[in-house]
C-alpha cells in the first residue's frame, strides 16, 4: 500500500562542506550516483555497484548528540540511499584535495609510493586510509591492512598501497635500509646479481612527503550539529518516484510507521537490503529509516512497556514463523549474556578469501558442562550456508546430553550431524561434499577448542590436546605485509636530468589519488545523450522464434530497441557477431540493446522484451563435450622435436595424466565503456573508449555502418585495467554502441555494470592438458607427448593466437629432447574467451610444471632438483628452433634459492609439519623462460608522432595504450632522455587513430619496446633537423632553439616509426624465429595450509625477474608483483562458475574472489636482475605479462604442504591438484577421517549446481 503523503521534505546534508538542498529526494536514488551524475563529483567511481569492491568509498561524518561526538566511517556510496544522509556530512575524494587546491597527504603518499596504476580503485584507498586516519591519525600497521580490506586494486598487488599507508604508522615497518643503499639482502657477497652493479631498493623519498597535520582538516559543518540538536525532531517524508521512503522522529513514531506499513523495510546499513533490490528485483514501496533513534543504540536495560525478548534460538535462527518478529515489530537491542564458568562458546567460519567473503559454511557453538566435569549439560550448534536458513543440529545436541567431552563423543556428534544436517547432492552454491566435510571439520575445532578450555580450567582432570594439534586451533591471522624491492641503481655518471632508468612515479599518479583522472563514464553529459542496456540471450545454443519488444518501447525514456536488423553494414564479421539474428550461440549473447534518457530507464525496458527460444542441439559447454563433438575452432598447431615415439621405447619410467586449469575474470576496475557520438556529417562518428587496441575497434565499427575506416575515430585516454580483456571485445561493444548511435542519431552511452561485464566479455581459457612423460630413474626427462585442448568460446577472438602461444611456450624452461606439443581451441556455446594477461603461458605452463612434478614423485626426488636437471643450461635451440641463451634463466634459479634460503626453509617446514597434524607448510619454487611480442612481424610495427610547439613544450602521441602500466610515463622518459630536455616540457593526451593511424594492439609485454622506438625515432629525427641551430648556439636554451627552427623554416613535427621485430613462425615446419627475446624469472613461495578447513595463507614469495636494464624499475616491479598477484589469484581463489546449460552465476565480487590486501604474501621481496637485451630500447625487457606465471610457485607450494599431509596419513604420493587450488580442492584433496565420513553421491543420479568446463 502507498501512503497517501502531502509532500516531500526537503533533504539536508553536505558534500564536502556544501550544503546541498535536495527538493525532490527519489529514495531510489543512491550517493554514488548522487554525486557523479548530479552533483558532477566523478572522483568517486562505479565498478561494482554491491558494496564489493570499495572503489566508491566516501567518508560520512555524523554528529550523536547523545555523546556530543562527531563519528566519522568509510561508507560503499554505491549502496548508500541518499535519503539515509539527512543531517550526515560527506567528504568525497575531491574534498580530501585536488591538484587545484592542495593535495592531501594521503593522496601525495599513495602516488608518490606509487600505489597506483590504472588509478581506478585509487580514490576509493584515499578515502579508506583517510577515514582511518580521521579517526586515528597515528594508526597501526594492523589498522591500515583493516582498513583496506573491503578495496579491491585489480593492478598493483596492493604492497605499495599498503606502504604508502604504513608511512602515517609511527612505528613504520616499511624496510628500515630503504634509501640507505644497503639492504638486508646482503648484496656486498660477490652475488650474481650485484655483479652487474649496485642494487638499489629505494622506490621514492619520504622526505618530500608533507606531514600529516590533522588540524587542517576541515571542520564539521556546524550547522548539522545544531539540527542534530534540535529537541523538535519531526518524522521526515521523501517521495519518490515510486517509493517512499520515512524517517520517523521518535521510537513511538518507528513503532506507528511500522503497525501501518508492517511490510515496509528498515534501512540500516542497507548492506542487505540495496543488493537485494538492485540484484535480486526486490522492490518495496515504503522504506523506514530508523537509524538516528537513540533507542536503536544505547541499550535500556529496564525494559520498556511493550518489549518483549526473544531467544535467539533455533527456531528463531531457523526464522520459524512462530518464533519470529512480528511484521510490526522491531530490533531494539540484542543481549548477548558472557559466558560463565563451564561453559565455552566459539564462532568458527570458512570463506573462500579470508577477508571480505560470505562464509562457505560457518557455525556458532555453545557447551555447556556440569560443573567441574566434562558431561555436556547443554549443547547448541548452529551452522550458516547450509540450508535457506541458520540450520540448528538441535537433534544432535539433545542426544548428546550427559556424554562425556571425548573422542567417542565426537565421533558420534560428526555421524548424527551429517545425518541431522543434509546438503542435497545439487544444493545451490555447490561444493557440496566440501561443505560436509566442513560440518564436521568445524565441529572437530570446536571439540579441539573445547578441550583446550577444560585443561585450563583443570589440568589435573583434563588432559590437554595434543601438541601436534595445537595449531588447529587458530585460524591464520592477518599480518601487515612487508618486503624489499632491488633494482639497478642508474649508473651515477648518467646526467641528472636524464630519467631512463629512475623509478619515475606514473604520470598520471596524483590524478588518479585525487580523482581527477577522467574515464570514460566521467566525461560529462552530451546534449542528448542516450543511455545504452544490452538484452542478452538466457540460452547457450538456441533458434530466435521471436522478439517482442512492445513492452519495452512503452516504457517511459525508451528511445528506441536496437536489433540485428538496424546493422546497416556487417554484422557477422571476422566471424565474430555484434547482435544475435535468428540464433544465439552462447548465454549473454547480445540479442538487443535499449536506448533510453536514463540508465535506470534503459535497464528496466531491457528487462521487459520478450524473446521466445527453442533449444538447438548439441549444447556444447566443456571440453569434453566439444571433444565427443569434434567441436573445434580451428586446426591443430603442433610443434615436435626428437623422435617421441622411439624414445618412450628406452626410458626407465612413463607417466600419463591430465591437469584441468579453469578459466579467469578480467576483473578490471572500469568496466567496458564506450562513449559514441555521430557527427552531423559525412557519416562521421567518434567514440571515446577503453581498448588496448583502437585500430580494431576503428575497422568493426566501419564494416558494422558500412563506412571507410576514415569516417570512424576511436580516442582513448587511459582505462581503469585491461590484462587482455579490452584487445578484442572493445571492438565487438564499440559496433553494437555504433549501431544504436547510427539509429537514434544520438550520443550512446553505454558503460557496462559489472554482472553483464562479466557474463558478456568472458576472460581466459580454461584448458586441460594431456601429457605422457618418458623419463630415468635419475629424474632426466626423455620425451614428452603433450596435447592442450582450450575452451574458446562460442566465436574465434584471439582463440587461434592463444593456441599458438600455449604450444610455442610449453616447454616453458625445460629441455626435453623428444618433445611433441599439439594444441587445439574448442568450439563451445560459452561466451567467447579471450586474450589475458599472459595469454594462454599461464595456464599452459602449469601443465609442464604438474608433470615434472609427478615425475619428481615417481623417482622419489625433489621437484626442484627435477626441475634443474631438466632446465636449459647452454646456449640452445627451443623446439621450435630458435636460439637463445638461457644464461639469465640460470641466474635467477640459482639466486631466488639462495636468497630465499630455499633449502634451510625446506628443512624447517619440513620440522614444522613433523611438529603439526593439521597444519602443514609447503614450499616451491618455479622457473620462467617467457617469450616477448608476437610471431608474426607486421603485428610489432609501431608509429608515432612528436609536435614541439613554439614555447618548447612537446606533445608526444603514439599507437600503445594507457592501461595503467605506465606506458606514458615511459613514453615521456624516453622522449626527455632524446630530445635533452625535462619531463615537464612533455605532454602525452590520448591515443587516437585519427593521429597515429593503423597502431597494433597494446599487450604482449611489447608497449614499451616498440612505441618506444617509434617515440625514439621520431625524437632523433627532430633532434637531427635541431642539430645545426645547437652546434652554432650550443650554449642557448631549448626555447631559443625551436624558436630558431622555426624563423628557418624547420618542421618542428615527425612522425616516428618502428618497423618491428622481424619475428616469424612457419607452422607447417614448426620452425621460426618466433620471438624477439626471452624474459626469464624464478619464484619462491611458501604457504601453510589448513587441513581441516582447505585455506592457506602465504608466509612469503620471492620473486627474481630478468629485466635487463629497467627503464623505470617502478613500473617494472609494479607490474612484477600485480601480474604475480593476479596470477595468485587465478591459481588459487578465483573460481568462476557454470550451470551445466552454460550460465555463468559468479557475476559481482560477490561470487568471484579476486585477491585482497590479506592474500598477498606476509613477506614480498621482489629482485630485478640485470642483464642485456641490445635488441630492445636501452636494452630493456617487458615486463607487462610475465609474474603472472610465477604465481604458480602458490599453486605448487600449496601442493607441496599437501603431499606432506597426505604422506602423513599414508595416502598414495602422486595425486592431481588442479588450478586453481581452491580451498575446496586443498580440504577434499587432504583426506582424512571426516572426508571418509562424509556421505557421497553417485554422480550419475544427479545434476550438480556447477560443473568444471575446462
Ligand atoms: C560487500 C558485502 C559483504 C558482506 N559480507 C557479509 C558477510 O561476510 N557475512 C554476512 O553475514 N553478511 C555479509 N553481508 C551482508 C550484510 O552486510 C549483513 O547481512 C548486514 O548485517 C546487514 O546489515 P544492514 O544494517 O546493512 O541491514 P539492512 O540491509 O539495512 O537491513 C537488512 C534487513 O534487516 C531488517 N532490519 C534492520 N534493522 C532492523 C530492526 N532494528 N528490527 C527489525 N528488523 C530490522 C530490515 O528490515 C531488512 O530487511 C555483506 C554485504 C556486503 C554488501
Ligand atoms: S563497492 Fe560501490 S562500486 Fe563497488
Ligand atoms: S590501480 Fe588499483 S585497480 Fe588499477
Amino acid at each position: 500500500m502507498m501512503p497517501s503523503l502531502p509532500h516531500s521534505d526537503e533533504l539536508i546534508f553536505f558534500v564536502n562542506g556544501r550544503k546541498v538542498i535536495e527538493r525532490n529526494a527519489d529514495p531510489e536514488v543512491n550517493l554514488l550516483f548522487y554525486v557523479r551524475k548530479r552533483l558532477r563529483l566523478t572522483g568517486t567511481k562505479y565498478s561494482c555497484g554491491g558494496g564489493g569492491c570499495g572503489a566508491c568509498t566516501v567518508m560520512v561524518s555524523r554528529y550523536n548528540s547523545m555523546t556530543k561526538t562527531i563519528h566519522h566511517y568509510p561508507a560503499t556510496a554505491c549502496l548508500v540511499p541518499i535519503c539515509s544522509l539527512y543531517g550526515a556530512a560527506v567528504t568525497t575524494v575531491e574534498g580530501v584535495g585536488s591538484i587545484k587546491t592542495r593535495i592531501h597527504p594521503v593522496q601525495e603518499r599513495l602516488a608518490k609510493c606509487h600505489g597506483t596504476q590504472c588509478g581506478f580503485c585509487s580514490p576509493g584507498m584515499v578515502m579508506s586510509i583517510y577515514t582511518l586516519l580521521r579517526n586515528h591519525p597515528e594508526p597501526t600497521p594492523e589498522q591500515i591492512t583493516k582498513a583496506l580490506g573491503g578495496n579491491l586494486c585489480r593492478c598493483t598487488g596492493y604492497r605499495p598501497i599498503v606502504e604508502s599507508g604504513k608511512t602515517f604508522c609511527v612505528e613504520s615497518t616499511v624496510c628500515e635500509l630503504k634509501g640507505s643503499g644497503k639492504c638486508c639482502m646482503d648484496q656486498e657477497d660477490g652475488s650474481l646479481v650485484s655483479r652487474w652493479g649496485k642494487m638499489c631498493t629505494k622506490l621514492y623519498d619520504e622526505d618530500e612527503f608533507q606531514p600529516l597535520d590533522p588540524s587542517q582538516e576541515p571542520i564539521f559543518p556546524p550547522e548539522l550539529i545544531r539540527m542534530a540538536k534540535d529537541p523538535n525532531k519531526r518524522r521526515l517524508t521523501f517521495q519518490g518516484e515510486r517509493t517512499t521512503w520515512i524517517t520517523p522522529a521518535t521510537l513511538n513514531d518507528l513503532l506507528e510507521l511500522k503497525a501501518n506499513f508492517p511490510k515496509a523495510p528498515l534501512v540500516m546499513g542497507n548492506t542487505e537490503l540495496g543488493p537485494s533490490i538492485k540484484f535480486k528485483n526486490e522492490s518495496h514501496p515504503v522504506f523506514i529509516f530508523p537509524l538516528g533513534l537513540p533507542e536503536l543504540h544505547f541499550v535500556n536495560t529496564t525494559g520498556d512497556e511493550g518489549q518483549q525478548q526473544i531467544p535467539l534460538n533455533g527456531p528463531f535462527l531457523e526464522r520459524s514463523p512462530e518464533a519470529d518478529l512480528k511484521s510490526e515489530e522491531i530490533v531494539s537491542s540484542v543481549y548477548i549474556p558472557y559466558s560463565t564458568q563451564w561453559h565455552f562458546v566459539f564462532g568458527l567460519r570458512m570463506a573462500q578469501r579470508q577477508e571480505n567473503a560470505f562464509a562457505i559454511v560457518n557455525a556458532g557453538m555453545s557447551v555447556k558442562f556440569e560443573d567441574g566435569t566434562n558431561t555436556i549439560k547443554k549443547l547448541q550448534m548452529f551452522y550458516g550456508s547450509v540450508g535457506p536458513t541458520t540450520v540448528s543440529a538441535s537433534q544432535t545436541c539433545k542426544q548428546l546430553i550427559g556424554r562425556q567431552w571425548d573422542d567417542q563423543m565426537l565421533s558420534d556428534a560428526c555421524r548424527w550431524v551429517l545425518d541431522e544436517i543434509y546438503i542435497p547432492p545439487a544444493a545451490e552454491g555447490g561444493m557440496v561434499e566440501y561443505r560436509r566435510t566442513l560440518i564436521i571439520s568445524l565441529l572437530f575445532k570446536f571439540y579441539l577448542k573445547v578441550r583446550r578450555g577444560l585443561n585450563q580450567m583443570d589440568p589435573q582432570k583434563f588432559p590437554d590436546i595434543p601438541e601436534k594439534f595445537m595449531s588447529a586451533l587458530e585460524d591464520f591471522p592477518i599480518e601487515t605485509p612487508q618486503g624489499i624491492q632491488m633494482f639497478q641503481c642508474v649508473d651515477p655518471h648518467q646526467p641528472p636530468q636524464d630519467p631512463v632508468g629512475h623509478p619515475v612515479m606514473h604520470q598520471s599518479a596524483i590524478k588518479h589519488t585525487t580523482g581527477e583522472a577522467v574515464y570514460i563514464d566521467d566525461m560529462p553529459c552530451i546534449d542528448q545523450e542516450l543511455f545504452l542496456a544490452p538484452i542478452t540471450s538466457t540460452r547457450a545454443h538456441a533458434k530466435i522464434i521471436s522478439i517482442d519488444i512492445s513492452e519495452a518501447l512503452a516504457l517511459p525514456g525508451v528511445v528506441d530497441v536496437i536489433t540485428a536488423e538496424d546493422v546497416p553494414g556487417d554484422n557477422n564479421y571476422q566471424r565474430e557477431i555484434f547482435y544475435a539474428q535468428n540464433e544465439v550461440i552462447c548465454v549473454g549473447q547480445i540479442v538487443g540493446t535499449v536506448a533510453a534518457d536514463t540508465y535506470a530507464h534503459a535497464r528496466e525496458a531491457a528487462k521487459k522484451v520478450k524473446i521466445a527460444y527453442e533449444d538447438i542441439e548439441p549444447r556444447i559447454i566443456t571440453i569434453e563435450q566439444a571433444l565427443e563433438h569434434n567441436s573445434f575452432l580451428f586446426d591443430e598447431k603442433k610443434i615436435e622435436q626428437g623422435n617421441v615415439e622411439q624414445a618412450f621405447k628406452y626410458v626407465d619410467q612413463i607417466i600419463e595424466g591430465e591437469v584441468h586449469v579453469e578459466g579467469q575474470e578480467h576483473f578490471y576496475m572500469e568496466t567496458s565503456s564506450i562513449l559514441a557520438l555521430p557527427k552531423e556529417e559525412d557519416k562521421e562518428m567518434v567514440l571515446h573508449l577503453g581498448t588496448q587496441y583502437p585500430t580494431r575497434v576503428q575497422e568493426y565499427v566501419a564494416a558494422a555502418l558500412n563506412v571507410p575506416r576514415n569516417r570512424i575515430a576511436c580516442r582513448m585516454k587511459r582505462t581503469g585495467g585491461a590484462f587482455g580483456g579490452k584487445v578484442a571485445k572493445p571492438a565487438v561493444l564499440g559496433a553494437v554502441s555504433a549501431v544504436a548511435a547510427n539509429k537514434t542519431g544520438r550520443p550512446i552511452r553505454f558503460i557496462l555494470e559489472r554482472g553483464d561485464d562479466m557474463l558478456i566479455t568472458a576472460g581466459r581459457h580454461p584448458l586441460l592438458g594431456k601429457y605422457k612423460i618418458g623419463f630415468m630413474n635419475n629424474g632426466v626427462i626423455k620425451a614428452a607427448d603433450v596435447k592442450y585442448y582450450v575452451n574458446g568460446g562460442c566465436t574465434p577472438d584471439e582463440s587461434e593466437m592463444v593456441v599458438e602461444f600455449i604450444v610455442l611456450k610449453s616447454e616453458n624452461a625445460h629441455y626435453i629432447p623428444n618433445f611433441r606439443c599439439r594444441g587445439r581451441a574448442c568450439k563451445t556455446n560459452l561466451p567467447s574467451n579471450t586474450a589475458f594477461r599472459g595469454f594462454g603461458f599461464p595456464q599452459g605452463t602449469v601443465v609442464v610444471e604438474a608433470y615434472i612434478t609427478a615425475v619428481a614423485s615417481q623417482c622419489n626426488l625433489p621437484p626442484e632438483e627435477v626441475k634443474e636437471i631438466n632446465m636449459y643450461k647452454r646456449i640452445s635451440k627451443t623446439a621450435f628452433k630458435q636460439t637463445f641463451n638461457p644464461e639469465p634463466l640460470r641466474r635467477c634459479w640459482k639466486e631466488c634459492l639462495e636468497k630465499s634460503s630455499f633449502y634451510t626453509r625446506k628443512l624447517a617446514a619440513e620440522e614444522f609439519n613433523k611438529k603439526n597434524y593439521w597444519k602443514k607448510r609447503g614450499l616451491a619454487i618455479v622457473p620462467m623462460k617467457f617469450c616477448i611480442g608476437i610471431p608474426t612481424a607486421y603485428y610489432n610495427q609501431a608509429a608515432a608522432l612528436v609536435h614541439i610547439y613554439l614555447d618548447g613544450s612537446v606533445l608526444v602521441t603514439h599507437g600503445g595504450c594507457e592501461l595503467g602500466q605506465g606506458l606514458y610515463t615511459k613514453m615521456i622518459q624516453v622522449a626527455s632522455h632524446e630530445l635533452n630536455i625535462p619531463q615537464s616540457y612533455i605532454h602525452l593526451s590520448e591515443t587516437s587513430t585519427v593521429t597515429v593511424p593503423n597502431g597494433v594492439f597494446t599487450s604482449g609485454s611489447m608497449g614499451t619496446d616498440i612505441n618506444g622506438k617509434a617515440v625514439q625515432n621520431a625524437c632523433q629525427t627532430l633532434m637531427a633537423r635541431l642539430h645545426p641551430i645547437i652546434r652554432k648556439n650550443p650554449k642557448g636554451k631549448w626555447e631559443d632553439w625551436i624558436a630558431k627552427a622555426f624563423e628557418e623554416s624547420i618542421s618542428l613535427s615527425a612522425t616516428g616509426y618502428f618497423k618491428g621485430y622481424q619475428t616469424n613462425m612457419d607452422w607447417e615446419k614448426g620452425e621460426g624465429n618466433a620471438y624477439p627475446y626471452y624474459v626469464y624469472g624464478a619464484a619462491c613461495s611458501e604457504v601453510e595450509v589448513d587441513c581441516l578447513t582447505g585455506a592457506h595463507k602465504l608466509l612469503r614469495t620471492d620473486i627474481f625477474m630478468d629485466a635487463a636494464f629497467s627503464i623505470n624499475p617502478t613500473l617494472d616491479i609494479g607490474q612484477v608483483e600485480g601480474a604475480f598477484i593476479q596470477g595468485m589469484g587465478f591459481y588459487t581463489i578465483e573460481e568462476l562458475k557454470y550451470s551445466s546449460e552454460g550460465v555463468l552465476y559468479s557475476r559481482s565480487p560477490d561470487d568471484y574472489k579476486i585477491p585482497t590486501v590479506t592474500e598477498i604474501p606476509e613477506e614480498f621481496y621482489v629482485t630485478l636482475v640485470r642483464s642485456q637485451n641490445p635488441i630492445a630500447i636501452y636494452s630493456s625487457k617487458g615486463l607487462g605479462e610475465a609474474g603472472m606465471f610465477l604465481g604458480s610457485s602458490v599453486l605448487f607450494a600449496i601442493y607441496d604442504a599437501v603431499a606432506a599431509a597426505r604422506r602423513e596419513r599414508g595416502l598414495t604420493k602422486t595425486f592431481v591438484l588442479s588450478s586453481p587450488a581452491t580451498p575446496e580442492t586443498i580440504r577434499m584433496t587432504c583426506v582424512d577421517q571426516f572426508t571418509d565420513m562424509i556421505p557421497r553421491d553417485d554422480p550419475s543420479t544427479f545434476t550438480p549446481w556447477s560443473i568444471r568446463v575446462s
